[in-house]
């Protein structure tokens, strides 16, 4: 190693037995979501005690100084805030890993629009940051409510992944009759200031199974499929992943560019796009018709895959009494339209 290399150390969770490495000069928190396991936290400020475990081996270091979670005794009995802590040799801690979505409390905060970018002629797309150094715990593919003044809320699934987290992102469609999209579509701007609560929602990516994966999105749909293949790009799955995308017309398709991209960089990932009423200036070459009919022309036998379906209730019913029929597994199908009222789905008004 030169003489300017950070020294780098392995860090072993001993409940689990993962192992994964850290440099001398960053924190835990850091190098473990990385790494790909998801260790709990919130303020990475020192200030919460989420990230709290115990060092059962090991030197660690405060460079910014004791964090104000913790206390002497807690300190005394090895436990450490590992959102602060950095390492000074090799380690054994132990720590909660964050496996499914029950494992991450929803919490309430405020949240800035920080970018409002228009993706569609009907699609938004919002960033929203917390406040200072804080960031939203999830797992890629839940949602968050937006909470109204006068007490409703409005659930918008998260279209960014987890390592991805400065901010949230969101896709607003706007909604007939939706006052919080047409709201969100024309008079709010940058800068606003926002109410969320959340993750929620069981939707997010199965990684302890190896089974090939089928994806199929309804209109914004695709956004915590977003979320979720960003998700597994970063984390090198190499399961083989198919992305339909179904929606009506080509303008409609507000993020295209994204998902051929991925197909382009990795070989594992096929992404087929179906228009339900190409219109004459689409010149539409791809595939037409319902996007869970070109699925199942496809793949006619569904019982070696995971299947996660995100869009619209009546799209997802139809889709998965269809599927039924060619072998769809209960227990291997996903969806956001599941936990949802018609109203109240991501996505919605
Ligand atoms: Fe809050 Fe570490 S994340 S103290």
């Amino acid at each position: 190693m030169g003489d300017n290399a950070p020294m780098s150390y392995t860090i072993t969770i001993e409940n689990t037995g993962a192992r994964f490495p850290a440099e001398e000069n960053e924190n835990i928190l850091d190098a473990a979501l990385r790494a790909g396991h998801i260790i709990p936290y919130s303020c990475r400020g020192g200030t919460c005690g989420s990230c709290a475990g115990k060092v059962v081996e090991g030197h660690i270091d405060y460079p910014q100084g004791e964090p104000p979670a913790l206390n002497p005794t807690e300190k005394a009995v090895g436990q450490a805030l590992f959102c602060q802590a950095q390492p000074r040799s090799d380690l054994v801690i132990e720590v909660r890993e964050v496996r499914a979505a029950d494992d991450i409390q929803p919490r309430k905060l405020p949240v800035r629009v920080i970018r409002k970018e228009q993706l569609a002629h009907d699609v938004v797309r919002l960033y929203l940051q917390p406040p200072g150094q804080q960031r939203l715990q999830f797992l890629a593919g839940q949602y968050v409510d937006i909470l109204l003044k006068d007490g409703r809320r409005r659930a918008f699934s998260l279209a960014n992944a987890p390592h991805d987290d400065e901010a949230l992102e969101l896709h607003v469609r706007h909604v007939e009759g939706g006052e919080f999209t047409a709201f969100v579509m024309t008079e709010m701007k940058e800068k606003a200031l926002l109410r969320l609560e959340g993750p929620h929602g069981q939707f997010y990516l199965r990684e302890d199974s190896e089974r090939p994966i089928l994806m199929m999105a309804g209109g914004t749909g695709f956004a915590p499929l977003k979320g979720m293949l960003e998700h597994a790009f970063h984390h090198g799955v190499q399961r083989p992943i198919h992305l339909y995308w179904g929606v009506r017309a080509k303008r409609d398709l507000y993020l295209d560019d994204l998902p051929r991209q991925w197909a382009e960089q990795h070989p594992n990932f096929h992404y087929t796009p179906v228009l339900s009423e190409p219109q004459p200036e689409d010149a539409w070459e791809g595939r037409t018709g319902l996007v869970h009919n070109i699925l199942l022309q496809d793949h006619p036998r569904l019982a070696g895959y995971d299947l996660y379906l995100s869009g619209p209730p009546a799209m997802i019913h139809a889709a998965t009494r269809d599927f039924s029929a060619h072998g769809m597994q209960d227990d291997r199908v996903f969806s956001d339209a599941f936990e949802f009222a018609a109203d109240s789905r991501p996505g919605g008004g």
